[in-house]
């Protein structure tokens, strides 16, 4: 076992039943290689099961994008990128040499947006960010044209339509489900009096991936790994039995695969704590999202803070003290357990500031410092080992493509903040593929692939849609 050996876990000055408890905690965060490939095995045959039906676990949405860039395309495109945090509004310039410049506006949703008015506050920010730049157009104007990436799951019916399957990352906006986001929106534009027409929607996985295949010929993967997770792959149509529309020419689809619903409502291969059904059953989809909940930004602040609750109502940890931030759920922002991760310092000040200023509890001792740390860094290195299994599953599932370079496009506060995150996966990936084949794999981080993305398909979308008229 990783944790006898591992200098992280030993705690020093801790007292006999603190160190066993922190052991107890090692053994249920660390995930084998055999479990690992277990796992994996389980996820592709998932994955199979999704690209052959609709209404399964794994949703293996079709995303109707069967192009790439070329990298060569020019023009000037809105773009709505709406995110689990964040809304950005953007006017991106493809550049016809892979490149991209940006003008954007980042808004982060407000609660009210998250419950109630989500499509109006979109609406709303779209029309700032026209009138804080002159551009909103004539009355006598065509409607604008948008891509608009949306980061939830959709059903999709065309590249410009999709109903609403579910809500994730904590929205809980009522009377979208079952309905068409794009005529959401479109209708939410016009209420601020906006005629705007949407060319192509497409979840941030499609997206970033586009984005990406704009500067690189070889990107073959859209990954995020934010405040929720999934990612995108080109699919060859033939392996896509669920297909019942004509092959297109490139003979492949990016799907979406909505990976952070795996093992959901069965709960039955993911190597869950009580420390994560705790969080399950008192979010606001429980038994749903479960693989998402053990990997992404939004929730893994919240398993630790069960754990240090755990520790501390066995007066192993804050000698049982906590406090009224401490006691709330959702409290400890992941943000802090990447800081707190990579605090060195010799009496741990940066966890101090997290634990006494932040978290309102008086007082900490340095060997309490260390145990949250070790926690940190259990409940990270759990999620870049657990994210492996989507990425292994994904990459060996269309082998010949692994004998060439192939660019995987990651973006997402964990994958770029979350210290260890990229290192542990890469690492842990390559013990699953041949090294022949893992070097030519290029994890690639690509920034606000999202925005760009959006406004890439819209021209793709444009672009076919006046080839098709013709
Ligand atoms: C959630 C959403 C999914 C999105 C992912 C990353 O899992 O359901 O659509 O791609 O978060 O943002």
């Amino acid at each position: 076992m990783l944790h006898n050996s591992d200098a992280r876990f030993r705690i020093e000055g801790a007292s006999a039943a603190q160190q066993q408890a922190v052991d107890a905690l090692a053994q249920q965060f660390l995930v084998s290689d055999e479990r690992l490939a277990a796992i994996v095995k389980e996820f592709r045959r998932r994955m199979e099961v999704g690209l052959a039906a609709d209404c399964t676990m794994l949703k293996m949405v079709l995303s109707h994008v069967v192009w790439r860039p070329t990298g060569r395309e020019t023009g000037s495109y809105f773009a709505i990128d709406l995110g689990g945090t964040n809304l950005r509004v953007l006017r991106v310039t493809l550049d016809g040499a892979g490149g991209a410049t940006t003008e954007h506006q980042k808004f982060v949703l407000t609660e009210d947006a998250k419950r109630r008015t989500l499509f109006d506050f979109v609406a709303q920010c779209v029309e700032t960010f026209l009138d804080d730049r002159s551009l909103r157009p004539a009355a006598s104007a065509p409607p604008l044209s948008i891509g608009f990436t949306f980061s939830y799951p959709i059903d999709q019916t065309s590249i410009n339509s999709g109903t609403l399957l579910y809500w994730t990352k904590g929205l809980d906006v009522p009377g979208c489900v079952g309905r068409d986001v794009v005529r959401l929106l479109e209708d939410a534009l016009l209420r601020v009096g906006l005629r705007a027409r949407v060319a192509g929607v497409a979840s941030d996985t499609v997206s970033t991936l586009l984005a990406a295949a704009y500067a690189d010929p070889a990107a073959q993967m859209g990954v995020i790994f934010g405040t929720g997770t999934n990612a995108a792959y080109y699919e060859d149509v033939a392996a896509i039995a669920k297909w019942k529309g004509p092959d297109p020419p490139s003979r492949e689809m990016a799907v979406s695969i909505e990976w952070g619903a795996f093992d959901s409502d069965e709960l039955a291969i993911l190597p869950y704590t009580p420390h994560d059904i705790k969080l399950d059953r008192k979010s606001l989809n429980p038994r749903r999202q479960v693989y998402e909940k053990m990997i992404s930004g939004m929730y893994l602040g919240e398993v630790a803070r069960n754990v240090v609750l755990w520790l501390a109502d066995q007066r192993l940890l804050l000698d049982g003290r906590s406090s009224d931030v401490l006691n709330a759920m959702w409290s400890v922002d992941t943000s802090y357990l990447s800081a707190a991760a990579l605090d060195d310092s010799p009496d741990l000040s940066e966890i101090r500031e997290i634990i006494e200023k932040t978290l309102n509890v008086p007082m900490s001792t340095l060997v309490d410092r260390r145990i949250f740390k070790a926690i940190a860094i259990l409940v990270g290195e759990r999620a870049a080992r657990l994210s492996t299994v989507g990425l292994v599953a994904t990459l060996t599932k269309r082998p010949a493509l692994l004998d060439r370079p192939l660019t995987v496009a990651m973006d997402g506060s964990m994958y770029e903040h979350y210290p260890g995150f990229d290192r542990i996966m890469t690492e842990t990936v390559s013990r699953f593929i041949p090294a022949r084949q893992f070097a030519n794999i290029r994890f690639s981080l690509a920034k606000d692939g999202s925005g760009i993305g959006a406004a890439v398909l819209a021209m793709l979308a444009t672009q076919h849609s006046a080839a098709a008229a013709q």
